[in-house]
């Protein structure tokens, strides 16, 4: 049976993966989506530059198209994402004082999630606030609103759309550290404030054979008793990618896949693509490749089997 159906019998909400408009009319890969995975995440569309370009000027043409892919297909949908600082218009990045900035924020989540309220699983709330010494990121959003703009958007989002999770969401959360630190720290600063936060999504950016802490670091994150998600697992292979390195990334999919199986605050697991064709790492890391389960040509990987396992 699929992944998703499998992970489900282990008690867990979701495998999942993303689509956007460079996938959604391919055959393979819808096909791939449809059989093995049962959420979604859009890769692009549903962030602050696709949505709303100007102030005001909300364009939701794609985004929507995402969405009733996923609803009339009866897959979860995972929100990506309200505030981040990375693709975000600069209309929102010249905005510098408090009262026009909490106003833009506001409307931009009402918007959003208003528009979709009752159909997303979970929503990215606020995603990489932190740097990865444990500072805040210098975005417009923490220069002239301080911590206030998290606990904000938070407390929106909570209003426009009540029935969803409402995430946190970070990379290098897989190794200890400051950013894995401070980032509890935070969680633990809005729950004491009453700001209401449900989940912990760790990205998971992985390279094969350095994911020793992986497990641990997920269980310093589930031990918050919120639930826990993997939002972006890719496992990348450092070139040149040989058999050796295909193996060392079956059994690193296998460990990652059984580190949220074990864990009962994880309540799913999304892969950052299907296809190493489409996947971000070949422009972002051009030394690195093949960070999926399925290869150029949409053939299955071994990595699959490693997830598979996990499952079964
Ligand atoms: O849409 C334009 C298109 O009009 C233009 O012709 C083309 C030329 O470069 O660029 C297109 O925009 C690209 C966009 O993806 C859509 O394809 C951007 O250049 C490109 O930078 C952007 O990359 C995305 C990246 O986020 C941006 O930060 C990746 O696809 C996406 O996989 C990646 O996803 C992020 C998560 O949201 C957050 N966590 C990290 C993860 C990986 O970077």
């Amino acid at each position: 049976a699929a992944l998703d159906a499998k992970i489900k019998a282990k008690g867990k909400v979701y495998y999942g993966n993303i689509i956007d408009r460079n996938t959604i009319n391919d055959g393979t890969i819808q096909n791939i989506l449809n059989t093995e995975f049962g959420a979604i995440t859009a890769e692009n569309s549903w962030k602050w530059d696709s949505i709303e370009p100007s102030r005001g000027n909300f364009q939701f043409g794609n985004a929507d198209s995402i969405a009733n892919w996923a609803t009339s297909r009866g897959k979860l949908i995972r929100g990506h994402t309200l505030v981040w600082h990375s693709q975000l218009p600069g209309w929102v990045n010249s905005v510098n004082d408090r009262n026009t900035l909490t106003q833009v924020i506001t409307n931009h989540i009402n918007q959003v999630a208003g528009r979709y309220r009752g159909r997303v699983y979970a929503w990215d709330v606020v995603n990489e606030v932190l740097e990865d010494n444990g500072n805040w990121r210098n975005s417009v959003f923490y220069r002239v609103l301080g911590e206030e703009f998290v606990h904000l958007a938070f407390r929106t989002a909570r209003t426009a759309d009540p029935d969803a999770k409402l995430y946190i969401n970070d990379y290098n959360l897989d190794y200890a550290g400051p950013k894995i630190d401070n980032t509890l720290a935070l969680v633990q600063r809005l729950r004491t404030a009453g700001t209401p936060i449900d989940g912990i999504g760790t990205q998971a950016h992985l390279v094969v054979g350095r994911i020793a802490a992986f497990d641990s670091q997920l269980q310093r994150l589930g031990a918050t008793g919120l639930d826990v998600a993997i939002t972006e697992l890719d496992i990348r292979i450092p070139k040149p990618v040989d058999q050796a390195k295909l193996q060392q990334q079956q059994r690193d999919y296998n460990t990652v896949t059984a580190s949220c199986v074990n864990l009962p605050q994880c309540v799913g697991i999304t892969i950052w693509g299907v296809s190493d064709r489409y996947s971000w790492v070949d422009s972002t890391f051009p030394s690195d490749d093949a960070p999926l389960l399925w290869d150029d040509s949409n053939r299955r990987k071994i990595a699959y089997d490693g997830v598979d396992q996990a499952l079964n």
